[in-house]
């Protein structure tokens, strides 16, 4: 078929070619953004005398008819186009004739693309943010309920010290705040028009870019042409951003899978969020979580093909950069997706606060508090150092915890010993010590949990 911009060439491509070539199966999705764009486009030209305002009216008339025919499906993405741009105007031009002809006057589908993708992606940005505070509101919600839940904090996987649940929890959500206001930063940078760079160097037409642009919900426009058409770095920033959350959401996952193991059984996954095995009757597997954990090296994967896509490119626009749009709209599905199974599956989640309990109890994460003790009543340190760590073997041998150790048997150690040791040990008590801002301490959990609130 001769295409539209048949001229210097035959326009007589293969169909082989046309088929490599068009981008219409992947940016249909932009078709409102394009829609919206051309509706603005033709205000523009008319007020700038252009084009007639008959023209205009006309023009406006047959966006409209193809943006409802599209939006209730009468009207479908089933033409040999290049794209969706050529779609449009194709389409409005069979509807009403010549006027159709008139619209891409003073632009190009180099800038057209590039408006568009800043439109889909502005829209999109704002849609990933709401979600994001979703799920911090989940983990507030969850640190709320395990406020005084004690559990083991870890380092190296292993052990460490008494920490609350509601802590452990919130240090997510701070990670997540981050991310949303990465998105929104990136999004804020991203919101300057690139129509009417034309091609690559400004049009001889008459026309008004910033009216243009304001008219459509941008801060300004694009001050250079040939940046306007040429770079796509708002992409590869909302990009980082989603690989930097979704790094966040991986690590959260993993955490759930492992506390929802037999091993840990710190938390119970709701069944909705959770698979059997078609072989082992006794499984329940923590799918959704371990996807989004697979699914982060999807994002990642997307941001390099995209880096990878336009490194040594020469300006301007290059076809090479039609490749930005697949990998930019599964990086959007995916974080979404992700974060839409994320918020349920955290608010619906079971803490069992008497198995962190126990293995907090477990790890004897408070024989430093031990130490502590007799050194507060004059033993030496080191003295009581070594004390405290032949208790902890001994209980280690009866399977006992300092908290079930009996006086009796702490006595035979030291007769520095008193029911106040008690006192000393107890998980609750070595928690509420820790009173530093930020750290694991009531007080501060309850101000962590105000100032996300707060921000949200
Ligand atoms: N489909 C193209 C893309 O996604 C639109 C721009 C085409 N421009 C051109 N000069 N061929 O990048």
């Amino acid at each position: 078929m001769a295409k539209m911009w048949a001229g210097v060439t035959s326009g007589q491509t293969s169909k082989l070619a046309d088929d490599f070539n068009s981008s219409l199966h992947f940016d249909w999705r932009m078709y409102r953004q394009d829609i919206q764009g051309s509706i603005a486009h033709a205000e523009m030209l008319s007020e700038c005398g252009i084009i007639s305002e008959v023209e205009c009216e006309q023009i406006l008339g047959g966006l409209h008819s193809i943006l409802n025919d599209l939006d209730r499906g009468t009207l479908t993405f089933d033409r040999p186009c290049e794209d969706i741009h050529m779609f449009v105007e194709e389409v409005l031009t069979e509807r009403i004739g010549e006027p159709g002809k008139k619209l891409h006057t003073a632009r190009s589908r180099n800038d057209q693309v590039a408006l568009d993708l800043r439109m889909y992606l502005r829209s999109e940005a704002n849609e990933i943010r709401k979600l994001t505070k979703e799920v911090i509101r989940a983990l507030v919600s969850q640190a709320e309920t395990g406020k005084n839940y004690i559990m083991p904090g870890y380092t190296h996987l292993q052990r460490a010290q008494p920490i609350l649940f509601g802590h452990h929890l919130l240090a997510y959500a701070m990670m997540l705040l981050r991310d949303e206001e990465r998105i929104a930063d990136a999004s804020r940078r991203m919101n300057f028009s690139p129509i009417g760079s034309c091609a690559l160097a400004g049009t001889t037409y008459p026309t008004d870019r910033r009216m243009e642009a304001a008219a459509l919900g941008f801060d300004g426009i694009c001050m250079n042409s040939i940046d306007g058409v040429s770079d796509r770095d708002f992409c590869l920033e909302l990009m980082s951003a989603f690989s930097i959350e979704m790094m966040h959401l991986s690590r959260l996952s993993e955490e759930l899978i492992l506390w929802s193991s037999l091993e840990f059984r710190f938390v119970r996954i709701d069944d909705a969020f959770t698979t059997g095995s078609s072989i082992m009757p006794q499984k329940k597997n923590s799918d959704m979580a371990e996807l989004v954990r697979g699914k982060t090296g999807r994002v990642y994967g997307d941001l390099m093909a995209l880096l990878t896509a336009l490194k040594g490119l020469p300006l301007a626009y290059n076809k090479d950069m039609q490749e930005d749009k697949e990998a930019v709209f599964d990086a959007v599905d995916t974080v979404k997706m992700c974060l839409q199974i994320m918020a349920p599956m955290l608010k619906t989640m079971k803490p069992m606060p008497e198995n962190m309990k126990k293995a907090a109890q477990q790890g004897f994460i408070n024989a430093t508090d031990l130490a502590d003790y007799l050194t507060r009543k004059g033993v030496p340190f080191r003295t009581a150092y070594k004390l405290s760590g032949n208790i902890v073997a001994d209980c280690m041998e009866k399977g006992l915890v300092l908290e079930t150790y009996s006086l009796e048997q702490y006595r035979a150690h030291s007769d520095q010993f008193n029911e106040d040791v008690y006192d000393a040990v107890n998980l609750e008590n070595c928690v509420s010590r820790r009173i530093s801002e930020g750290g694991t301490g009531p007080a501060s959990v309850e101000a962590q949990i105000a100032f996300v609130k707060e921000k949200i």
